[in-house]
């Protein structure tokens, strides 16, 4: 009898070991309601002595990633009825506040109240959410799986002296691009990378030269990190500035464009020829929510009595570059699933001039056509955007109309970006501060057209 059960012990003694370990280190998927909201402190909390963090913490996005207009609208008009009714994409409905809410995540708070309910989801990523993340689990982050311990113990940059309220210690992990790729690498429930901001920046030449996330997104200035602190050279600026900061967006990309002759007649066919540099991102431009965001190359001659004509740009004849020339197509037509319309005819795809480039990643539902939703998404149409320090060239051909003043002819180019296109924007309802265009960069160059 006793021997029957002998061979269980080890078995035993395994299920209770990963128990132990599972509890301990929770990660990902697996840490959905394994915390309580009062294993972290409010941010409220932390601003008493870190004035100015917390002040810059609130103008970033990430203190808004719940409660911010597009997100609300995204996950509870889209993404959360969708999760019900296809159980593939199930997961969503608590996976997106891994990463948006993940102190309701981990509560089990899901879905979370609304934002007007004013509940701790609307902490978003916090203080002290970041500040006690200790590692990751696995080799790649993605998917929220950083592993967190809530408690007096805080990570921080340097190991400074411990404070009344906190026991701090050095996080070697917090300085590294993996501990944003948590949450800046996503992966779709159809297994393809949707967000891949850190896997771009691994790959390129800004992660070869030891150049981190930090080194843009939390600059190093001299001053306190806490009122009553000691003075330092470097203190880590939290302005996690990006796509809703226009002056981080503006000059990302540099243009410039040049005529194949100098003097031409009217009736004569020119050629011109437009190389845009990407200057400043140590990612793709655009990346993170690829699927939204709209970045589009419009390029007018102007005569000298003031008329403008446009100027498609040339086709190269890729694999799947109709979907970086702007056209009248529909797209979207996958959001009809969450709508309760299964015959949802969709939505203009780009709402930009047409034949203007459009520098994008075409993501795929599993019919094959265009979405915003980056969690039905299967597969990708083409990557035609700007890698970092990425060089491409246009090539535009221009008959000059035969009726075409003499004189000066300016031809501008403009590179243009939108976080959310229009059509989208405009059928749900979203703000348009998410539609507005900023401009990223224009150059201009001159013809004489002889008489
Ligand atoms: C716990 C998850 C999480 C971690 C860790 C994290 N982020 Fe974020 N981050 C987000 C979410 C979610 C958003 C989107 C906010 C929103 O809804 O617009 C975001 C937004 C941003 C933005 C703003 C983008 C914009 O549209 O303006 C920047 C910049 C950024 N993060 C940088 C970083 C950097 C740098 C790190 C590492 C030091 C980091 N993040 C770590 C979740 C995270
Ligand atoms: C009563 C004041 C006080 C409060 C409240 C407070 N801190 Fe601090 N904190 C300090 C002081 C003082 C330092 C040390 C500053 C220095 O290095 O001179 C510090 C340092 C830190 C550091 C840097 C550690 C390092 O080694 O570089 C982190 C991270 C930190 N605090 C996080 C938090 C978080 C998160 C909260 C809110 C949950 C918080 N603090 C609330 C006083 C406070
Ligand atoms: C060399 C400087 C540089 C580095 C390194 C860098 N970024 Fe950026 N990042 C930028 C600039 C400039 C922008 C604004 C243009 C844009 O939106 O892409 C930006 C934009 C972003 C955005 C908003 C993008 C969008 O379209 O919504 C996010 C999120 C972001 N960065 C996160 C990161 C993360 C995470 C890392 C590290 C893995 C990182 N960045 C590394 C310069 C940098
Ligand atoms: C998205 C994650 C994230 C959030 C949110 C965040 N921090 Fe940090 N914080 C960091 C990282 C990363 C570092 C240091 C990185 C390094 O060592 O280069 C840091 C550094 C610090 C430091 C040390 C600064 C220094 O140079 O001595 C303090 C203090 C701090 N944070 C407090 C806060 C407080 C308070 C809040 C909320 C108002 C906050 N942090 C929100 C990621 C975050
Ligand atoms: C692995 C982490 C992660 C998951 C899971 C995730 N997001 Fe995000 N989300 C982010 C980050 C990081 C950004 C910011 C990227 C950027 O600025 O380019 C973002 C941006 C967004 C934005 C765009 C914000 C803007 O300002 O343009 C919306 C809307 C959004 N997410 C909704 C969702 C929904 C809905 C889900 C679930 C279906 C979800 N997210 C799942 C990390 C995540």
């Amino acid at each position: 009898m006793f021997i029957k059960y002998y061979y269980l012990i080890p078995v035993l003694a395994l299920a209770l070991l990963s128990a132990f370990l599972f509890d301990q280190k929770p990660a990902g998927d697996k840490a959905l309601g394994t915390r309580k909201y009062d294993d972290f402190q409010p941010p409220k909390l932390c601003s008493s002595c870190h004035q100015d963090i917390y002040q810059q913490w609130t103008q970033a996005m990430m203190s808004q990633a719940y409660t911010h207009h597009w997100d609300e609208i995204e996950y509870f008009k889209l993404a959360v009825p969708h999760a019900e009714k296809d159980p593939v994409v199930a997961g969503v409905k608590a996976g997106c506040n891994g990463c948006h809410a993940p102190l309701a995540f981990l509560a089990g708070d899901i879905p979370p109240p609304p934002p007007a309910k004013m509940s701790r989801a609307n902490e978003s990523v916090s203080c002290d959410l970041c500040h006690t993340i200790v590692g990751f689990e696995g080799d790649v982050p993605y998917n929220f799986n950083w592993i967190v311990e809530p408690g007096r113990k805080k990570q921080g940059s340097r190991g400074a002296k411990s404070s009344p309220e906190h026991d701090l210690v050095k996080s070697d992990f917090l300085a590294t691009a993996e501990f944003c790729g948590t949450c800046h690498n996503e992966k779709s429930p159809y297994g393809v990378w949707v967000k891949a901001t850190h896997l771009e920046w691994k790959e390129g030449p800004y992660a070869r030269q030891g150049v981190r996330c930090h080194d843009c997104h939390m600059t190093y200035a001299e001053g306190k990190s806490a009122i009553m602190g000691a003075t330092y050279p470097d203190v880590r600026q939290h302005l996690f500035h990006g796509a809703h900061d226009p002056g981080k967006v503006r000059g990302t990309i540099e243009l410039r464009i040049h005529p194949n002759v100098r003097e031409a007649e009217p009736g004569e066919t020119i050629k011109l020829t437009l190389v845009l540099f990407n200057q400043k991102t140590g990612h793709a431009f655009p990346t993170g929510s690829v699927e939204d965001r709209l970045v589009w190359l419009h390029v007018e001659a102007i005569d000298s009595k003031g008329n403008r004509y446009h100027l498609p740009v040339d086709k190269k004849g890729f694999p799947g570059e109709e979907y970086t020339i702007a056209s009248d197509e529909l797209a979207y037509q996958d959001m009809g699933i969450a709508l309760g319309d299964p015959n949802f005819p969709g939505l203009p795809r780009d709402g930009v001039p047409k034949g203007d480039r459009i520098y994008r990643q075409a993501y795929l539902d599993p019919q094959g056509r265009m979405t915003i939703q980056q969690w039905n998404t299967k597969s990708f149409g083409v990557d035609y955007r700007l890698g970092p320090r990425q060089s491409l060239i246009e090539t535009f051909t221009f008959t000059i109309p035969a009726n075409c003043p003499p004189g000066p002819l300016r031809v501008r180019a403009v590179l243009n970006y939108q976080k959310l296109v229009k059509p989208v924007a405009d059928f749900l309802g979203v703000p348009a501060e998410e539609s507005e265009i900023i401009i990223v960069n224009d150059h201009e160059t001159v013809i004489t057209i002889l008489p």
